[in-house]
Protein backbone atom coordinates (compact mmCIF):
# COMPACT_ATOMS: atom_id res chain seq x y z
CA UNK A 1 0.00 0.00 0.00
CA UNK A 2 2.63 2.53 1.14
CA UNK A 3 4.27 1.65 -2.33
CA UNK A 4 0.95 2.71 -4.22
CA UNK A 5 0.38 5.75 -2.05
CA UNK A 6 4.07 7.34 -3.08
CA UNK A 7 2.38 7.34 -6.63
CA UNK A 8 0.08 10.33 -5.08
CA UNK A 9 3.06 12.23 -3.01
CA UNK A 10 5.50 13.72 -4.94
CA UNK A 11 5.82 16.80 -3.11
CA UNK A 12 8.31 17.77 -0.22
CA UNK A 13 8.67 21.29 1.39
CA UNK A 14 11.31 20.76 4.13
CA UNK A 15 14.44 19.74 2.77
CA UNK A 16 18.15 19.60 4.99
CA UNK A 17 20.94 20.14 1.94
CA UNK A 18 23.57 19.22 4.74
CA UNK A 19 24.87 22.71 5.66
CA UNK A 20 21.18 24.65 5.30
CA UNK A 21 17.63 24.29 5.20
CA UNK A 22 15.72 24.45 1.81
CA UNK A 23 12.52 25.61 1.91
CA UNK A 24 9.66 25.31 -0.43
CA UNK A 25 8.02 28.68 0.06
CA UNK A 26 4.31 28.73 0.41
CA UNK A 27 3.49 32.07 0.21
CA UNK A 28 3.70 32.47 -3.58
CA UNK A 29 2.54 29.30 -4.42
CA UNK A 30 0.84 28.01 -7.00
CA UNK A 31 2.02 30.30 -9.57
CA UNK A 32 5.80 30.46 -8.38
CA UNK A 33 7.84 27.27 -7.10
CA UNK A 34 10.58 29.39 -5.14
CA UNK A 35 13.06 27.79 -2.46
CA UNK A 36 14.23 29.91 0.45
CA UNK A 37 17.50 28.77 2.07
CA UNK A 38 17.88 29.45 6.08
CA UNK A 39 21.23 28.99 7.03
CA UNK A 40 21.08 30.13 10.59
CA UNK A 41 17.96 29.44 13.33
CA UNK A 42 16.83 33.04 13.22
CA UNK A 43 16.26 32.98 9.23
CA UNK A 44 14.28 29.42 10.40
CA UNK A 45 12.43 31.49 12.76
CA UNK A 46 11.63 34.02 10.60
CA UNK A 47 10.24 31.75 7.96
CA UNK A 48 8.03 30.08 10.38
CA UNK A 49 6.62 33.52 11.10
CA UNK A 50 6.20 34.61 8.24
CA UNK A 51 4.50 30.98 6.62
CA UNK A 52 7.58 29.92 3.88
CA UNK A 53 7.00 27.06 6.07
CA UNK A 54 3.73 26.26 7.84
CA UNK A 55 1.50 23.41 8.77
CA UNK A 56 2.02 22.23 12.61
CA UNK A 57 4.23 19.20 11.48
CA UNK A 58 6.30 20.47 9.29
CA UNK A 59 7.00 23.71 11.72
CA UNK A 60 8.25 21.09 14.09
CA UNK A 61 10.44 19.28 11.53
CA UNK A 62 12.04 23.07 10.50
CA UNK A 63 12.48 23.71 14.31
CA UNK A 64 14.51 20.24 14.51
CA UNK A 65 16.97 21.31 11.88
CA UNK A 66 16.80 25.11 13.13
CA UNK A 67 18.50 23.48 15.98
CA UNK A 68 20.97 22.01 14.35
CA UNK A 69 21.93 25.32 12.55
CA UNK A 70 21.96 26.57 16.51
CA UNK A 71 24.13 24.72 17.41
CA UNK A 72 26.41 25.26 14.53
CA UNK A 73 25.97 28.66 14.79
CA UNK A 74 26.66 28.37 18.36
CA UNK A 75 29.92 26.05 18.21
CA UNK A 76 28.18 24.37 21.26
CA UNK A 77 25.86 21.39 22.38
CA UNK A 78 25.44 23.02 25.71
CA UNK A 79 21.49 23.71 26.54
CA UNK A 80 22.17 27.09 28.79
CA UNK A 81 24.29 28.65 25.99
CA UNK A 82 21.53 27.76 23.07
CA UNK A 83 18.50 28.03 25.28
CA UNK A 84 17.65 32.01 23.84
CA UNK A 85 18.03 30.85 20.36
CA UNK A 86 15.79 27.70 21.17
CA UNK A 87 13.39 30.25 23.05
CA UNK A 88 13.18 32.74 20.04
CA UNK A 89 12.27 29.59 17.58
CA UNK A 90 9.68 28.60 19.79
CA UNK A 91 8.38 32.13 20.00
CA UNK A 92 7.85 32.18 16.07
CA UNK A 93 4.30 31.23 16.45
CA UNK A 94 2.53 29.92 19.17
CA UNK A 95 -0.39 27.88 18.70
CA UNK A 96 1.07 24.73 16.69
CA UNK A 97 2.19 22.46 19.77
CA UNK A 98 4.76 20.60 17.40
CA UNK A 99 7.46 23.54 17.52
CA UNK A 100 7.44 23.74 21.03
CA UNK A 101 7.19 19.75 21.19
CA UNK A 102 10.62 19.47 19.11
CA UNK A 103 12.42 21.81 20.52
CA UNK A 104 11.38 20.38 24.07
CA UNK A 105 12.38 17.03 22.58
CA UNK A 106 15.68 18.68 21.35
CA UNK A 107 15.89 20.43 24.85
CA UNK A 108 15.93 16.81 26.36
CA UNK A 109 18.75 15.64 24.27
CA UNK A 110 21.17 18.44 24.22
CA UNK A 111 20.57 18.16 28.53
CA UNK A 112 21.84 14.54 28.48
CA UNK A 113 25.56 14.26 29.05
CA UNK A 114 27.91 14.18 25.85
CA UNK A 115 25.55 15.40 23.56
CA UNK A 116 26.95 15.25 20.26
CA UNK A 117 26.39 17.16 17.04
CA UNK A 118 26.00 14.51 15.39
CA UNK A 119 23.48 13.55 17.86
CA UNK A 120 21.50 16.59 17.35
CA UNK A 121 21.58 16.05 13.43
CA UNK A 122 20.65 12.40 13.65
CA UNK A 123 17.64 13.65 16.49
CA UNK A 124 16.54 16.12 13.15
CA UNK A 125 16.80 13.43 10.79
CA UNK A 126 14.51 11.33 13.24
CA UNK A 127 11.81 14.10 13.91
CA UNK A 128 10.92 14.10 10.16
CA UNK A 129 11.15 10.71 9.70
CA UNK A 130 8.82 9.66 12.26
CA UNK A 131 6.24 12.42 11.23
CA UNK A 132 6.29 10.81 7.47
CA UNK A 133 6.21 7.28 8.75
CA UNK A 134 3.00 8.52 10.92
CA UNK A 135 1.55 9.67 8.11
CA UNK A 136 1.81 6.53 6.15
CA UNK A 137 0.30 5.06 9.02
CA UNK A 138 -2.44 7.23 9.40
CA UNK A 139 -3.06 7.27 6.29
CA UNK A 140 -4.26 3.24 6.59
CA UNK A 141 -6.05 4.12 9.56
CA UNK A 142 -8.41 6.54 8.50
CA UNK A 143 -8.90 5.47 5.09
CA UNK A 144 -10.24 2.34 6.97
CA UNK A 145 -13.05 4.14 8.20
CA UNK A 146 -13.96 5.49 4.99
CA UNK A 147 -16.77 4.30 2.91
CA UNK A 148 -16.81 3.32 -0.86
CA UNK A 149 -18.51 5.88 -2.42
CA UNK A 150 -18.25 8.97 -0.13
CA UNK A 151 -17.45 12.29 -0.90
CA UNK A 152 -15.18 13.88 1.73
CA UNK A 153 -14.37 17.50 2.63
CA UNK A 154 -11.60 18.73 3.66
CA UNK A 155 -9.98 22.56 4.97
CA UNK A 156 -6.71 24.46 4.85
CA UNK A 157 -3.20 22.49 3.82
CA UNK A 158 -2.67 19.36 5.27
CA UNK A 159 -1.01 17.62 2.63
CA UNK A 160 2.86 16.87 2.28
CA UNK A 161 3.34 21.07 2.03
CA UNK A 162 2.60 20.65 5.85
CA UNK A 163 4.27 18.08 7.29
CA UNK A 164 7.50 16.01 5.85
CA UNK A 165 5.16 13.98 3.28
CA UNK A 166 1.83 12.69 2.60
CA UNK A 167 -0.01 14.51 4.92
CA UNK A 168 -2.35 13.83 7.53
CA UNK A 169 -5.46 14.69 6.79
CA UNK A 170 -4.48 14.56 3.09
CA UNK A 171 -3.29 11.63 3.34
CA UNK A 172 -6.51 9.69 4.36
CA UNK A 173 -7.83 11.50 1.35
CA UNK A 174 -4.59 10.32 -0.77
CA UNK A 175 -4.83 6.51 0.45
CA UNK A 176 -9.09 6.22 0.15
CA UNK A 177 -8.46 8.00 -3.46
CA UNK A 178 -5.63 5.25 -4.38
CA UNK A 179 -8.35 2.42 -2.97
CA UNK A 180 -10.72 4.23 -5.52
CA UNK A 181 -13.09 5.06 -2.30
CA UNK A 182 -14.07 8.16 -3.41
CA UNK A 183 -15.95 9.89 -5.70
CA UNK A 184 -15.81 13.32 -4.53
CA UNK A 185 -13.05 15.67 -2.85
CA UNK A 186 -13.96 19.54 -1.84
CA UNK A 187 -11.61 21.85 -0.34
CA UNK A 188 -12.64 24.79 1.14
CA UNK A 189 -10.37 27.62 -0.03
CA UNK A 190 -9.64 28.74 4.19
CA UNK A 191 -9.67 32.48 3.77
CA UNK A 192 -7.96 34.38 4.59
CA UNK A 193 -4.63 33.21 3.33
CA UNK A 194 -6.26 30.54 1.10
CA UNK A 195 -4.30 27.48 1.91
CA UNK A 196 -7.19 25.27 0.33
CA UNK A 197 -7.36 27.67 -2.73
CA UNK A 198 -3.66 28.01 -3.08
CA UNK A 199 -2.19 24.91 -1.55
CA UNK A 200 -4.24 22.16 -1.27
CA UNK A 201 -5.98 21.63 -4.86
CA UNK A 202 -2.21 22.30 -6.62
CA UNK A 203 -1.20 19.66 -4.11
CA UNK A 204 -3.61 17.32 -4.95
CA UNK A 205 -3.95 18.34 -8.76
CA UNK A 206 -0.19 17.70 -9.35
CA UNK A 207 -0.41 14.11 -7.72
CA UNK A 208 -3.44 13.42 -9.91
CA UNK A 209 -6.55 13.67 -7.68
CA UNK A 210 -8.71 15.52 -9.04
CA UNK A 211 -10.44 18.10 -6.27
CA UNK A 212 -13.20 20.76 -6.40
CA UNK A 213 -12.51 23.92 -4.78
CA UNK A 214 -15.35 25.69 -2.77
CA UNK A 215 -15.41 29.03 -1.36
CA UNK A 216 -15.62 27.87 2.78
CA UNK A 217 -19.24 29.85 3.10
CA UNK A 218 -20.49 26.84 0.60
CA UNK A 219 -20.01 23.93 3.14
CA UNK A 220 -23.43 24.11 4.34
CA UNK A 221 -24.44 23.52 0.95
CA UNK A 222 -22.65 20.88 0.07
CA UNK A 223 -23.26 18.97 3.11
CA UNK A 224 -27.10 19.77 2.42
CA UNK A 225 -26.80 18.00 -1.05
CA UNK A 226 -25.45 14.68 0.64
CA UNK A 227 -22.31 15.29 -1.45
CA UNK A 228 -20.16 14.54 1.16
CA UNK A 229 -19.96 11.94 4.10
CA UNK A 230 -16.91 12.90 6.42
CA UNK A 231 -15.21 16.66 7.03
CA UNK A 232 -11.80 15.24 7.57
CA UNK A 233 -9.19 18.08 8.91
CA UNK A 234 -6.32 18.41 10.83
CA UNK A 235 -5.00 19.91 14.06
CA UNK A 236 -2.21 22.32 15.66
CA UNK A 237 -3.03 21.30 18.91
CA UNK A 238 -5.07 18.45 20.61
CA UNK A 239 -5.85 18.63 24.45
CA UNK A 240 -6.33 16.53 26.63
CA UNK A 241 -9.91 16.48 26.76
CA UNK A 242 -9.75 15.99 22.54
CA UNK A 243 -10.54 19.40 21.91
CA UNK A 244 -8.78 20.50 19.01
CA UNK A 245 -7.50 23.81 17.61
CA UNK A 246 -7.22 23.91 13.58
CA UNK A 247 -7.18 26.50 10.98
CA UNK A 248 -9.93 29.18 11.29
CA UNK A 249 -13.28 27.69 9.93
CA UNK A 250 -12.70 24.41 11.57
CA UNK A 251 -15.08 24.66 14.42
CA UNK A 252 -17.96 25.89 11.78
CA UNK A 253 -17.64 23.12 9.35
CA UNK A 254 -18.00 20.57 12.73
CA UNK A 255 -20.73 22.48 13.54
CA UNK A 256 -22.31 22.15 10.16
CA UNK A 257 -21.46 18.91 9.78
CA UNK A 258 -23.01 17.81 12.83
CA UNK A 259 -26.80 19.25 11.82
CA UNK A 260 -26.50 17.35 8.71
CA UNK A 261 -25.34 13.95 9.57
CA UNK A 262 -21.93 13.96 8.41
CA UNK A 263 -19.18 12.55 9.80
CA UNK A 264 -16.41 14.81 11.45
CA UNK A 265 -12.60 13.50 11.38
CA UNK A 266 -9.53 14.92 12.73
CA UNK A 267 -5.97 13.44 11.77
CA UNK A 268 -2.95 14.26 13.79
CA UNK A 269 0.44 13.00 15.00
CA UNK A 270 0.85 12.30 18.08
CA UNK A 271 3.38 15.06 18.52
CA UNK A 272 0.00 17.44 18.20
CA UNK A 273 -1.52 15.94 21.03
CA UNK A 274 -0.65 18.43 24.42
CA UNK A 275 -1.63 16.04 27.01
CA UNK A 276 -0.67 19.34 29.53
CA UNK A 277 -3.42 21.57 28.36
CA UNK A 278 -6.65 19.95 29.86
CA UNK A 279 -9.18 21.81 27.57
CA UNK A 280 -9.11 24.29 24.39
CA UNK A 281 -9.63 26.90 26.61
CA UNK A 282 -6.77 27.41 27.28
CA UNK A 283 -4.76 26.99 24.00
CA UNK A 284 -3.43 30.60 22.43
CA UNK A 285 -4.99 31.46 19.56
CA UNK A 286 -2.72 33.42 17.22
CA UNK A 287 -4.03 36.66 16.02
CA UNK A 288 -2.26 38.23 12.37
CA UNK A 289 -2.10 41.53 10.59
CA UNK A 290 -5.68 43.01 9.94
CA UNK A 291 -3.52 43.53 6.52
CA UNK A 292 -4.34 39.80 5.35
CA UNK A 293 -7.93 40.34 5.13
CA UNK A 294 -7.60 44.15 4.52
CA UNK A 295 -5.98 43.49 1.44
CA UNK A 296 -4.83 41.02 -1.66
CA UNK A 297 -1.47 40.74 -3.02
CA UNK A 298 -0.69 44.14 -1.37
CA UNK A 299 -3.79 45.36 -2.84
CA UNK A 300 -6.25 47.43 -0.46
CA UNK A 301 -9.46 45.56 -0.89
CA UNK A 302 -11.61 47.14 1.96
CA UNK A 303 -12.66 51.00 2.27
CA UNK A 304 -9.56 52.84 4.64
CA UNK A 305 -9.96 53.39 8.13
CA UNK A 306 -12.19 50.00 8.65
CA UNK A 307 -11.29 47.86 11.11
CA UNK A 308 -10.45 43.92 10.69
CA UNK A 309 -10.19 40.98 13.41
CA UNK A 310 -7.72 38.14 12.46
CA UNK A 311 -7.85 35.21 14.05
CA UNK A 312 -6.17 32.14 12.36
CA UNK A 313 -7.35 28.90 14.72
CA UNK A 314 -10.41 27.89 16.44
CA UNK A 315 -10.92 25.53 18.61
CA UNK A 316 -13.64 22.75 17.96
CA UNK A 317 -15.15 20.88 20.82
CA UNK A 318 -14.02 17.42 21.36
CA UNK A 319 -17.96 16.41 21.26
CA UNK A 320 -18.43 17.28 17.56
CA UNK A 321 -15.35 14.95 16.52
CA UNK A 322 -16.45 11.70 15.91
CA UNK A 323 -13.22 10.10 15.37
CA UNK A 324 -9.56 11.27 15.83
CA UNK A 325 -6.83 9.27 13.98
CA UNK A 326 -3.18 9.10 15.65
CA UNK A 327 -0.27 6.83 14.28
CA UNK A 328 -0.85 5.44 17.81
CA UNK A 329 -4.26 4.34 16.93
CA UNK A 330 -8.23 5.84 16.12
CA UNK A 331 -10.04 7.39 18.81
CA UNK A 332 -13.83 7.26 18.31
CA UNK A 333 -15.51 10.16 20.10
CA UNK A 334 -12.40 11.73 21.66
CA UNK A 335 -12.84 12.15 25.48
CA UNK A 336 -10.25 12.32 28.64
CA UNK A 337 -10.63 8.91 29.60
CA UNK A 338 -10.27 7.54 25.80
CA UNK A 339 -7.41 10.17 25.18
CA UNK A 340 -5.38 8.87 28.47
CA UNK A 341 -6.01 5.09 26.91
CA UNK A 342 -4.70 5.82 23.86
CA UNK A 343 -1.52 6.77 25.23
CA UNK A 344 -1.56 4.06 27.89
CA UNK A 345 -2.21 1.18 25.45
CA UNK A 346 1.05 2.68 23.47
O1 LIG B 1 -1.50 28.69 9.54
P1 LIG B 1 -1.12 27.34 9.02
O2 LIG B 1 -1.21 27.24 7.53
O3 LIG B 1 0.21 26.87 9.57
O4 LIG B 1 -2.22 26.38 9.62
C1 LIG B 1 -2.14 25.01 9.32
C2 LIG B 1 -3.35 24.25 9.76
O5 LIG B 1 -4.19 24.74 10.47
C3 LIG B 1 -3.37 22.83 9.39
O6 LIG B 1 -4.67 22.42 9.18
C4 LIG B 1 -2.76 22.03 10.55
O7 LIG B 1 -1.49 22.56 10.88
C5 LIG B 1 -2.59 20.62 10.23
S1 LIG B 1 -1.24 20.43 9.09
C6 LIG B 1 -0.92 18.81 8.87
Amino acid sequence: MIDLLSRFDSIRAVDWQGDHLRLLDQRVLPFEERFVECRSPAAVASAITDLVVRGAPAIGIAAGWATLLLVREQRSCELATLEPGLAHLVAARPTAVNLAWAVDRMRRLLATPGCTEQAVFEEAQRIEQEDLQANQRMAMLGSELIAPGSGVLTHCNTGALATAGLGTALGVIRAAWAQQKLKGVFAGETRPWNQGARLTVWELFKDGIPATLIADSAASHLMSEERVQWVIVGADRICANGDTANKVGTRQLAIAARYHGVRFMVVAPSSTIDMAMPDGSGIEIELRDPGELTHSRGVRTVAEGVDAWNPVFDVTPAGLIDALVTELGVVIRPNTRRMRDLFAAS
